[in-house]
């Protein structure tokens, strides 16, 4: 049996191997018959747990009908492994443990493998997805008239030009600094333009290295705990918690800011407002008393301010309008949520001066050394998009798209609070943060991809504190965002 079993997987899946194991439940009295065996009811559970596959992805194959006078078919356990290239040669280059750390997959390349599995399941499904927060409304022409200038004078002798500054180009520094840090002491020299806050927050980990203690927001966005453990930082995944960092839990209950007293001895603090996932912001008040604990903690606080163009009332845009921020405070944004950029590629970090190493050298200087090691600049047909974002049309065009998309989270919003949910955020993000008490975050996805074709993402994959909540993205075109609302206000009514 276990040969026939493997036999008929692997002309299903040719390039898996299969282990195989069967149990067979008959009546007391005697024992299958080797020739009864091909002909039964094969009613088969399959699991594969594959790159390739979701993980513990099931199947049923019923062949026959059952028949009561054959042997009943009891477990059918299979365990697939991976393709494994058919090779004896392996280099003599050991895994870097840390990354065997790691747990499972990144979170959006997770769900991704989720919603293929879906679909190769229901083929027709018209999937809405306000999952990843990805960008889906046009770039404006202001930008892409730019761009395209760029990139048409790079065709020319004297439009050309190569390697551009690591740190970016003047102007461009010049421009942020003018627009998102004016009367805040922050010089176009403090600003590094890169290609996106992501790639910032894993060079701002080379900076600091393996020795240091992170605390991060609980949830948080997944990049700051998994660099962090890919650095050495970290040790073991426990309880589904990395030892060695933080978890300042956020929830309702303290209105998504961390008690600061319960952290012990961070010396990084992640902290992003307007949340990435909760969608909520710090206040003033509350954005003072983390600069006072790290300047009490002589620790620094790495702020992303990646939404802070989403905020609608009067929550601080940058942490420097926090009194004495610089000495303890680097803050990293980005173009690709203001002006659809995700994909052009274009951010920001800010390192000030007064920010100093416990030997009082400044974090600057090395990373400016890391931008210049590890990075050749900012693609400049994207810096030319970057500065048309900055000039008095594009801001307004940012504006519009920020506006189109604040329309689409409050008809989120509304769906959900109308179906009773308690819902959070929103207000200054365009995330919205819906809980579902005492449930799986990871079955509520489930269901809703299931039932409602609408992939949202699941709490728990922001950490420990996001269990029981589902986030969902208001980055989507409108007509898809209310049809999701249709669906969803149908399986929850
Ligand atoms: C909080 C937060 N920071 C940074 C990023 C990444 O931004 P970028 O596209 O500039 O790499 C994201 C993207 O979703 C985010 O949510």
């Amino acid at each position: 049996m276990r040969r026939s079993g493997r036999s008929l997987l692997s002309s299903v899946f040719p390039k898996y191997s299969f282990d195989l194991s069967l149990s067979v439940s008959v009546a007391a009295d005697r024992s299958p018959s080797l020739s009864e065996l091909p002909s039964m009811d094969a009613s088969m559970s399959v699991s594969l747990n594959s790159p390739h596959f979701v993980a513990h992805t099931s199947f049923t194959t019923s062949k026959l009908k059952h028949d009561t006078s054959r042997p009943s078919l009891g477990i059918c356990k299979c365990v697939s492994s991976p393709p494994t290239e058919q090779t004896a040669y392996a280099t003599k280059v050991s895994r870097n443990a840390n990354m065997a750390k790691l747990q499972a997959g990144y979170l959006f390349p997770e769900i991704a493998r989720r919603r293929a599995a879906h679909l190769s399941k229901y083929p027709d499904a018209q999937v809405i997805s306000l999952g990843i927060g990805d960008t889906t409304e046009p770039v404006p022409d202001v930008m892409t008239n730019a761009m395209s200038e760029r990139a048409r004078a790079l065709s020319t002798v004297e439009g050309y030009s190569g390697y551009g500054a690591e740190q970016g180009e003047k102007k461009l520094r010049s421009a942020i600094a003018s627009t998102y840090y004016k009367d805040l002491g922050i010089d176009e020299s403090d600003i590094f333009v890169s290609d996106g806050a992501k790639c910032d927050i894993s060079r701002l980990q080379v900076l600091f290295g393996s020795n240091v203690k992170i605390a991060v927001q609980d949830p948080s966005y997944p990049a700051y705990v998994d660099s962090s453990v890919i650095m050495g930082q970290t040790g073991l995944y426990e309880n589904q918690r990395y030892r060695n960092i933080e978890y300042m839990r956020c929830d309702p209950q303290n209105s998504f800011f961390p008690d600061l007293s319960l952290i012990s001895n961070a010396d990084v603090i992640f902290f992003c407002s307007p949340n990435n996932p909760t969608g909520s912001a710090a206040t003033r008040e509350q954005l003072t008393q983390l600069v006072q604990y790290a300047k009490k903690t002589r620790s620094i606080i790495v702020y992303d301010s990646a939404y802070a163009m989403y905020i609608s009332d009067d929550c601080p845009r940058s942490i420097f309008e926090i009194d004495g921020a610089k000495e303890v405070a680097i803050e990293t944004s980005s173009f690709s949520k203001y002006a659809g950029f995700t994909g052009i590629r274009l951010g920001w970090t800010v390192v000030p001066k007064e920010l100093l190493f416990s030997d009082g050298f400044p974090v600057a200087k090395d990373f400016n050394r890391i931008v210049c090691t590890c990075f050749n600049g900012a693609s400049n047909i994207a810096q030319a998009g970057g500065l048309a974002c900055l000039s008095p049309e594009g801001l307004k065009a940012m504006q519009s798209t920020i506006n189109f998309y604040r329309e689409n989270t409050q008809i989120i919003m509304d769906t959900f609070t109308k179906l009773g949910f308690n819902v959070y955020g929103g207000k200054n993000a365009p995330y919205v943060w819906v809980h579902f008490p005492g449930r799986s975050s990871w079955n509520v996805f489930a269901e809703i991809l299931e039932k409602a074709n609408v992939v949202t993402t699941p709490g728990s994959g922001f950490g420990p504190g996001g269990e029981g909540f589902i986030r969902v993205s208001a980055f989507g075109h409108r007509e898809n965002v209310l049809e999701a609302s249709r669906r969803l206000s149908q399986l929850y009514k």
